[in-house]
């Protein structure tokens, strides 16, 4: 039997009522994974391949004020209206039509970006993870964090991870219906641990990464090798972070990141996220390297580059990247 997201609403809600409350208002951070999450067993409910690990960008992420009302839904982004029939609008709708008590009852979405929308970072991940905190919230669930991050990863995989602030692990799980796919944060804090943000293009790509997982899946010859890769580095990262060995974190997750970009560059047609300025920055953060700064970098799919270093060599990274935008993930812990 396949089953179907509302399945698995079902599932999580077991029949918990549900009379909204006036309003509900939720923030969820954008995450950056540092070992990726690239491919589905299943299509439907967004179940990975593999375990991947990401750090939430603190402050940086999605906030949203939901109500019910009549009528239809509306969302707006940012202060401004979006059309309905964009596929912005279709996609929250259609996740909305998972929750409604009855066919009639619409939903209203206030959503605001506090990461760059125009600089190409804003991410579904903390979009969707907000907007199940608001749910749960407004309907009174009472769901725990662990129920959200599987409601959220019916949105948006890797919103499955923005639940929680920190290093984060989303596991795959190995049931069919996903009940094991989720995600938990590590026990552990980096103060000194930095992300930094580099804008190379804010223009929307052209293969957002559901089609591009799959088309790489069905016809990338190094597609085979990238389970075992991404289970020896997930387990790497999480002995570095134990360890806080920046040297070996940023190794393997810039190793990670290209050696996904590899698997989709060997796809064909190709699925080449890459710009020539994003080349450019490549190379110079490797020739920082071999200058002795501990600089790496990871990226997702898309041209945009993600630097990752320690707070005592930010004053040298603004110097050379000075539109960087620093991130401090555990700063509101210090
Ligand atoms: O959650 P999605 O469907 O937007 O996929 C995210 C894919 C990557 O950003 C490339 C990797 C990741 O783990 O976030």
């Amino acid at each position: 039997m396949t089953l179907t997201k509302k399945d698995v609403v079902s599932n999580v809600l077991r029949g918990r009522t549900s009379m909204p409350r006036a309003e509900a208002k939720a923030f969820a951070p954008a995450n950056i994974a540092l070992c990726k999450y690239w491919g589905k067993r299943n299509e439907e409910l967004n179940l990975p391949v593999t375990s991947s690990l990401s750090l939430s960008l603190g402050p940086l992420g999605s906030e949203v004020v939901l109500a019910t009302c009549e009528g239809s839904d509306r969302v707006e982004l940012n202060g401004e209206a979006v059309p309905e029939r964009a596929p912005f609008a279709a996609r929250l709708f259609e996740f909305l039509d998972l929750f409604r008590p009855t066919p009639a009852t619409h939903f209203n979405v206030i959503a605001r970006n506090t990461i760059p929308t125009a600089a190409g970072f804003a991410s579904s991940a903390s979009g969707f993870a907000a907007l199940v905190t608001a749910l749960n919230d407004l309907f009174g669930w009472g769901l725990d964090k662990r129920a959200c991050s599987i409601l959220a990863r019916l949105g948006s995989g890797s919103a499955s991870r923005s639940v929680y602030e920190g290093f984060v692990e989303w596991h795959a799980g190995s049931r069919e219906d996903g009940m094991d796919s989720y995600a938990e944060p590590l026990d552990a804090r980096w103060p000194e641990l930095r992300l930094g943000l580099l804008t190379i293009s804010s223009e929307t790509k052209k293969t957002g990464s559901r089609p591009g997982m799959k088309h790489t899946i069905e016809t990338s010859p190094l597609y085979a090798a990238w389970p075992a890769k991404a289970t020896r580095d997930l387990a790497e990262l999480k002995s570095a972070i134990v360890a806080r060995d920046f040297e070996r974190l940023g190794r393997t997750a810039e190793s990670n990141a290209l050696a996904m970009h590899a698997t989709m560059i060997a796809a064909w047609p190709t699925l080449l996220y890459w710009l020539p300025e994003s080349v450019r920055m490549m190379q110079r953060i490797v020739a920082m390297r071999e200058d002795g700064v501990p600089l790496f970098f990871t990226m997702d799919a898309g041209p945009n580059i993600k630097l990752l270093f320690l707070e005592q060599s930010e004053p040298r990274i603004r110097e050379v990247f000075p539109d960087v935008q620093v991130v401090a993930p555990f700063s509101a812990y210090r």
